[in-house]
């Protein structure tokens, strides 16, 4: 049987493209657009979802995650600029959340943790479209406490430089530096269809999650 799937934010730019891509999918049904944009509501798409999936706004993520673990929807977030810890203590279904669901971020955010270990100081440049709300990015924000926690916090602080700008749609570059050399470690999204793969594995594995909440695209695919 197909599982269920409901999207909140489906009006929005990435909901959007989440709910061609569950379409899209033969295992997956696309039950519920969640979105005050098309007149629709969270209660009604719980009613026949088993998996919520949300980007909409920071100041509702946490709200909507927690109605519908209470009806037994497990969630998969998307939305960034609020903080995860504020999803501890939510029971009855699982929740999953990726400030990044491309896997070249992932990548990116891996091997800078690792780069970070061995050069003296870092700093990372996060570059987005003008409409997002958030600011530094969530992957940026991730990547730096990535890196410190790979170098110990009495390296300092990881600045976080953000530009927005029509015509971009998600970059990270981090650079590190060191006597006499410079690494640069640089992902782009150039098309909201990178997120996608990541997004559907997340559908299909919150349910089987070993606890909840789950922060991070890589324990996925670490388990996978
Ligand atoms: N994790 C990732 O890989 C990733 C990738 C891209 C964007 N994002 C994040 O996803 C979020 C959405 O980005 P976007 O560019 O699609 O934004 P957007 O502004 O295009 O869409 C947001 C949508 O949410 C809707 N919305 C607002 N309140 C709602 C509610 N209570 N219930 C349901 N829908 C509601 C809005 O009407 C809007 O249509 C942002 O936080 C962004 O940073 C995450």
């Amino acid at each position: 049987m197909a599982t269920r799937v409901a999207v909140a934010g489906a009006a929005g730019r990435m909901g959007q493209t989440v709910c061609a891509a569950v379409q899209g999918a033969p295992d997956l049904e696309l039950t519920g657009r969640v979105d005050p944009a098309l007149g629709t509501t969270l209660a009604d798409a719980l009613q026949r979802a088993d998996v919520l999936v949300d980007f909409t706004v920071p100041d509702t993520v946490v709200d909507n995650a927690r109605r519908a673990v209470a009806a037994g929807v497990h969630v998969v977030i998307g939305t960034t600029g609020f903080d995860p810890e504020e999803l501890q203590g939510l029971s009855g279904a699982n929740i999953f959340v990726a400030p990044n669901f491309a896997i070249g971020a992932v990548l990116m955010m891996q091997f800078a943790a690792e780069a970070a270990r061995h050069m003296a100081r870092a700093e990372i440049i996060e570059l987005h479209h003008d409409r997002k709300l958030d600011k530094p990015s969530g992957t940026a924000a991730r990547t730096a406490a990535l890196m410190t926690a790979s170098r110990g916090p009495q390296a300092g602080e990881i600045p976080v430089h953000s530009v927005r700008l029509p015509g971009l749609v998600a970059h990270h570059e981090v650079i590190l530096g060191d006597v006499g050399q410079t690494l640069t470690i640089r992902h782009d999204s150039t098309d909201r269809e990178s997120f996608m793969p990541g997004v559907l594995l997340a559908v299909r594995r919150v349910a089987s999650l070993p606890e909840s909440p789950v922060v991070g695209l890589e324990r996925l695919l670490d388990a996978a």
